[in-house]
């Protein structure tokens, strides 16, 4: 019975989306199981172009069952804005689609948090985050005090338990906004606000953990859609420069009640280059003609947020950690048109720090900020790449740096990706769980 996870192996935006979107026809569930609105999902399916930021992208193929599990930090409105666009563009119905009563929700005053609070004490610089208010909701979910579940909107309290909370958010917002203009939240349109959500969600709520747990032990077919990379995982990313989920493979277990024997595989999620939105170290940044030159070729702009991505070289030293730490069986490497028409091209084999060489990713962000790339310089191709199907298709140049990331990172690659279409990938020669999606 395979369990089937995908990962994103750096700063998120390595277009996941087009891989599970690959895997999701073979599959019988598709879940969700951590982060919430924070992530963009870019979807091309049936010729359309869907972005997605909190359902799970499956919910685009009939027959299957989408799930967004207890680890989610559940944003409503949102929720409701993407499933009337669906259904407003013809999707038939989305009624595979089955939220938890255990995720957070995410109310009013978490997004006026993360507004305020979107930085680390004694620290400058800001983490950068998505204003989505998922930080705020994370923490109050392990605080308790202030949290309240989906299930809770439909227990009774849930108006008084609101008014509490609010009453003691206003507080603490008039307290961060130090006299400046503020108003206060008011409690009554809250509740009705989210009393509506919960009204026109309630036929999708249900307990997942116990209809997960059943699938697997029926041997269903589930895949386990990450959000975000691994390097913004809240524990073992570039802490404090992280989101406020377990991002990374270690993750999976904890956010959908499913325990760890049931994820059979684990597909590592690549781009061919490096990117990261928001703040924290970035090693191999290339904050120039270089880093320009990427940005334009490869879009990269948030899907969510909108804001120009920074972008740097490939870094082997980082992808090699995370790979190891989500126990990635096979890579894909995406993206790789986009680096066509460089002269020649630089990956990151090693960091120097305080003059000492070592392929270690550092566990402390001061250390990260100190490390000195050691590139090794590959030469580039000129040709487009967009139509190639066949690694023999490819330019030699473009198969010697696939098959260098492979000895690098130390795990095979799987597939390549030459462009958003879902046919513009490239199989390889290993016989992973993808090659038997094509
Ligand atoms: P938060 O998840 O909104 O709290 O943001 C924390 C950090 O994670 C910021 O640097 C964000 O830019 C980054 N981040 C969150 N979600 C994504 C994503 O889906 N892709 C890339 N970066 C993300």
């Amino acid at each position: 019975m395979p369990g089937t996870c995908v990962i994103g192996l750096q700063w998120g935006d390595e277009a996941k989306g087009k891989i599970v979107d690959l895997l999701t026809a073979r599959h019988d569930v598709v879940v969700r199981y951590q982060g919430g609105a924070n992530a963009g999902h870019t979807v091309v399916h049936g010729g359309q172009t869907y972005k997605l930021s909190l359902l799970p992208s499956g919910v685009l193929t009939p027959g299957v069952t989408c799930v967004i599990a207890g680890g989610v930090v559940f944003n409503p409105a949102k929720a409701i804005e993407e499933l009337d666009e669906l259904l407003g563009r013809g999707v038939e119905d989305c009624d595979n689609l089955k939220l938890s009563d255990r995720v957070h929700v995410i109310f009013p005053w978490h997004f006026a948090e993360d507004r305020a609070l979107d930085h680390s004490a004694g620290s400058t610089e800001t983490i950068g985050t998505t204003g989505r208010g998922i930080g705020p909701c994370y923490r109050d979910k392990v605080g308790r005090t202030y949290a309240m579940r989906l299930g809770d909107l439909y227990r009774p309290g849930a108006k008084e338990k609101i008014e509490q909370i609010t009453a003691a958010k206003n507080k603490l917002l008039a307290t961060l906004h130090d006299g400046d203009d503020f108003e206060p939240l008011d409690a009554a349109a809250i509740y009705e606000q989210y009393k509506a959500f919960a009204d026109r969600l309630e036929p999708y709520v249900c307990d997942t953990t116990e209809y997960l747990l059943t699938a697997a032990e029926a041997g269903r077919n589930i895949l386990f859609e990450g959000a975000q990379g691994a390097l913004l995982d809240v524990d073992h990313g570039t802490y404090p420069y992280v989101t406020s989920s377990n991002s990374s493979g270690v993750g999976v277990s904890n956010g959908s009640g499913l325990p760890a024997k049931y994820v059979n595989h684990v597909i590592g999620i690549v781009k061919a280059y490096s990117t990261r939105v928001g703040g924290g170290p970035f090693p191999t940044e290339q904050d120039n003609d270089i880093g320009q030159k990427i940005r334009d070729a490869g879009n990269e702009y948030g899907t969510v947020t909108k804001r120009p991505r920074r972008c740097g070289w490939l870094d082997a030293v980082a992808i090699r950690y995370t790979s190891r730490l989500s126990g990635v069986d096979s890579i894909c490497v995406m993206l790789l048109d986009v680096l066509s028409g460089f002269d020649e091209l630089k990956i990151c084999t090693e960091y120097e720090i305080d003059g000492q060489r070592t392929n270690v990713f550092p566990s402390h962000v001061d250390d990260l900020r100190k490390a000195k790339p050691v590139y090794e310089t590959v030469p580039g191709w000129s040709e487009d790449v967009t139509g190639a199907r066949t690694l023999d298709d490819l330019p030699a140049a473009a198969r010697a740096y696939l098959d260098r990331i492979a000895e690098l990172v130390g795990v095979p690659v799987e597939m390549v990706s030459v462009g958003p279409d879902r046919d513009a990938t490239i199989p390889t020669e290993y016989r992973g769980v993808l090659a038997a999606a094509q």
